[in-house]
């Protein structure tokens, strides 16, 4: 069953009911202010970090699930019924009824009573600000009086301590309401310098700022007193829950429309700016404040810039058609047209966007992260520039410089850091011995993309500290020699905490409820082996060998690459358990992911970098994962899944089976496999690993799917769940740039390399072949793959601009479009 549909020439996602499986949201802002925006206009916004700078308040695990948002109450000509344009919070059923989520804003249209109310949210390109822009129009043949309410709710800031610490902020909020504009102000007297603010561009009739004023204290959000009675209250908060409701009496015509523009906003002011100069002297009116007080009025200079900036319908729609214009440039970058419709979406659309919004928050705010536990992971944010590179590569540049910038001297790294203070968390510390090798993978990644090797030169601290200064190819090495100089008994990786699966706790030992299975040290860490982490060192090490190359250092990288030999023939030997790569040795130096074990005998995470590296027999790894873990949902993680906790697995044997690392399908390391898969040339396995994950695939069961159609989840439920093929944790998931890099550079086979642009498909036997259109270092190529004699992979001639060129890699070329054609055969 399906809720919506696709509307790919405007790159929507049209939702036709507002009883979707679960909220379906969109993304606002991508630069400093940020929204989650629901299907229903659920949701908040903040500004850089969803737990310091939490502007709208919102209430996770809620019932119902998604209360809290923007809301526009309507009461049209005095009606029993109020109703929103999105249907809740009232959910007074409406005449009609559609969300269209597109590339960083959503339109939400209701319709009731002949009267049609639409609005379009979205965060301009450069503003802090979410405009809402609210069109109502008489589709009747009668006049109209209509009552308009519009209603946010503030967050007293820091997110946690916003859902905390009750004694103390019911006691602190603060307001000002000056004209058509309410401030909040709360904490802004004393150390602040950051204010919100709720405007209108047309005069109020009446306003309300105290949430308990406006909806009573025994009401819920769908029946507010206020709106009930078709009266403001003209309430102004001084304390407990501060919020912004402008009230609007409308009058319209047959046939007639009007619009309104909101604009949510928020500002920094310098220390000695931050205060009004002129109260008092000038004469200016003074703003209706909390408490009446007349100190500490803010100063609105920079308020007043930024409504000015969008104050009416044309400049609104000015503003839109700008942030169209930055999509449809982020987005032609890579293009393609094969025969397969929902690839093609994925591909040129809604992977590319969602890769946008991960690299952005990472795993922070979504509506299964609830802004307050994590900030930018460390791993996490490395692989996202994976599949966002060649959209922003100055961003994914900053990126890496931030993120090396948190390493240790040992080449670890802090686990994660804040987005506002870019420091490392203390907290969680480090120790997940994978970290390290995303960095160079990372740092390959952006290098390949643009050329720009000068990053390797780059001067930047170790743990954030200034005196600890090194060059950027220095951090790599650390993180290259981190990985052979912490090896166990038999000279493989040692896993510390844990290494890309945070649940695989190999010395934790916990048996006391409540403990954390990534910070609890049981064990002192020195027996627990990873093989992933040595098959990854297979995948990624030789990057940092062809870095030190680049850089003229012949030594180093020998050096290096003959460290990789070594490690792989420690693989070959202790790694591989006759069908498939072990996943682990455990504190008592015993197998994980071996045939001899009862449960979890083979795993998922090792098999895909082993292939991808050429290490050991490809072919029999790869029999052996889609013959243990394929499922009509993706691929599992492991087999078979665990049943009872096992003290010395950890986290991994705390799930129920088929649910997340515990024999999950965890869609980010399907990526792995599909990009394995077509590596060897195995192209249809590749697009059917790749078709039972993508979210465009699964629209048609929508209803167990649950989780929007257009992007992925981090797990749907595997075979030995109660709910197999349904997804949670949609939205930020490493698997957005993973299978980014799956379908664009492995499938579809078209990857940028060092010195060029490598074409390599590996498709479907029953495709013709396909077009693309890249950008790539200046130029761009305009890619016709053909496949005549029905093969997946293998490059038998390519021609550009006429030219017959040794090989399938065109060099780079710094300008100009350029034809391709390569066959196939
Ligand atoms: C989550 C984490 C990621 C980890 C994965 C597997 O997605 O964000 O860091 O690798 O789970 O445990
Ligand atoms: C990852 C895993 C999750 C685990 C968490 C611990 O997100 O997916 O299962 O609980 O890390 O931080």
């Amino acid at each position: 069953m399906k809720y919506g549909f696709f509307d790919d020439a405007n790159r929507e996602y049209v939702i036709t009911s507002p009883r979707t499986p679960y909220p379906w949201i969109n993304y606002l802002g991508s630069e400093g202010f940020f929204s989650l925006i629901s299907n229903t206009a659920g949701g908040y916004c903040f500004y850089k970090d969803a737990r310091l700078r939490r502007i709208l308040r919102y209430r996770y695990n809620n019932v119902p699930i998604d209360m809290g948002g923007r809301y526009f109450y309507i009461n049209d000509n005095d009606s029993d019924e109020i109703w929103n344009p999105g249907w809740s919070p009232c959910k007074t059923s409406l005449d009609s009824y559609e969300c269209r989520h597109g590339m960083g804003y959503t339109r939400i249209t209701g319709s009731k009573f002949d009267l049609e109310a639409s609005v379009l949210f979205f965060v301009p390109v450069g503003l802090d600000a979410e405009v809402q822009k609210l069109t109502l129009k008489n589709n009747g043949s009668a006049p109209k009086k209509i009552k308009l309410f519009s209603f946010v709710e503030w967050c007293l800031w820091d997110a946690m301590d916003d859902s905390s610490n009750f004694q103390r902020n019911f006691s602190i909020g603060e307001v000002e309401i000056d004209n058509s504009t309410i401030y909040h102000k709360t904490e802004y007297k004393e150390r602040r310098d950051h204010y919100a603010f709720y405007s209108v561009n047309a005069p109020i009739n009446g306003f309300d700022t105290s949430r308990d004023d406006f909806i009573g204290l025994y009401n819920g959000f769908d029946a507010p007193d206020v709106v009930m009675s078709g009266k403001p209250k003209n309430s102004v908060a001084d304390g407990w829950a501060p919020i912004a409701s402008h009230y609007i009496e409308v009058e319209l015509a047959p046939n007639e429309s009007k619009d309104f523009v909101f604009v949510l906003g928020y500002i920094e002011n310098e220390f000695n700016e931050k205060f009004a100069p002129d109260i008092g002297a000038s004469g200016t009116p003074h703003p209706t404040t909390s408490g009446g007080r007349t100190q500490n009025i803010v100063n609105k200079k920079r308020a007043h810039e930024l409504i000015a900036k969008c104050d009416t319908s044309e400049k609104a729609d000015k503003l839109l058609a700008e942030l169209r214009a930055h999509w449809d440039e982020l987005l032609s970058i890579y293009t393609v047209n094969s025969p397969d419709e929902k690839l093609n979406r994925m591909v040129n659309i809604w992977n590319q966007y969602q890769c946008m919004v991960t690299f952005n928050l990472s795993r922070s705010a979504s509506y299964f992260e609830s802004g307050i536990g994590r900030g930018m992971g460390f791993r996490d944010s490395n692989q996202d520039i994976l599949g966002f590179v060649h959209q922003i590569p100055s961003r994914a540049r900053q990126r890496i410089l931030d993120l090396a910038s948190t390493m240790l001297r040992d080449g670890g790294a802090y686990h994660q850091y804040q987005p506002l203070t870019k420091k490392g968390n203390h907290e969680l510390g480090s120790n997940f011995n994978d970290d390290p090798l995303w960095m160079i993978l990372s740092t390959a990644a952006y290098i390949k993309e643009t050329g720009d090797v000068a990053i390797l030169d780059e001067v930047v601290p170790y743990e954030n500290k200034e005196e600890l200064n090194a060059s950027l190819l220095d951090h790599c090495k650390r993180a290259f020699n981190h990985v052979i100089t912490k090896v166990g008994p038999h000279g493989l990786p040692l896993i510390g905490r844990a290494d890309w699966n945070d649940c695989l706790n190999l010395n934790c030992f916990s048996a006391t409820s409540g403990q954390s299975f990534q910070t609890t040290e049981g064990k002192d860490g020195k027996v627990a082996e990873s093989i992933m982490i040595a098959t990854m060192f297979a995948f990624i090490g030789p990057e940092y060998a062809k870095m030190c190359r680049i850089k003229g250092d012949e030594t180093e990288a020998l050096r290096a690459e003959s460290e990789i030999a070594k490690m792989n023939e420690i693989v070959l030997k202790h790694g591989w358990d006759g069908e498939w790569f072990l996943r682990a040795y455990d504190d008592f130096g015993k197998k994980v992911g071996s045939k001899d074990n009862e449960e979890g005998k083979i795993f998922i995470e090792p098999q895909g970098f082993a292939v991808m590296a050429n290490l050991g027999d490809t072919e029999k790894t790869l029999d052996s994962v889609d013959k243990w873990l394929n499922s009509d949902h993706g691929l599992v993680l492991n087999q078979p899944a665990f049943t009872r906790y096992i003290l010395e697995y950890g986290e991994i044997s705390t799930y129920p089976p088929g649910y997340k690392e515990n024999a999950g399908v965890f869609c980010h390391n399907n990526a792995w496999l599909i990009c394995a898969a077509a590596h060897v040339g195995r192209g249809d396995k590749a697009f059917e690993y790749y078709s039972k994950i993508a979210p465009a695939f699964r629209e048609d069961f929508s209803e167990l799917n649950k989780t929007e159609p257009y992007v992925y989840a981090q797990m749907i439920a595997g075979k030995d769940a109660g709910r197999h093929g349904e997804s949670k944790n949609s939205w930020l998931t490493g698997t957005a740039a993973w299978n980014f890099a799956a379908v664009s550079q492995y499938i579809l086979g078209i990857a940028p390399d060092y010195d060029g642009l490598v074409i390599d498909p590996s498709i479907p036997k029953d495709w013709d072949g396909f077009t693309a259109e890249r950008t790539f270092r200046g130029a761009k190529y305009n890619i016709t793959v053909k496949n005549p004699n029905k093969v997946s992979k293998g490059v038998k001639s390519l021609t550009v601009n006429g030219k017959a060129i040794e090989g399938n890699k065109i060099p780079a070329m710094a300008s100009g479009e350029h034809e391709v054609e390569v066959i196939l055969g």
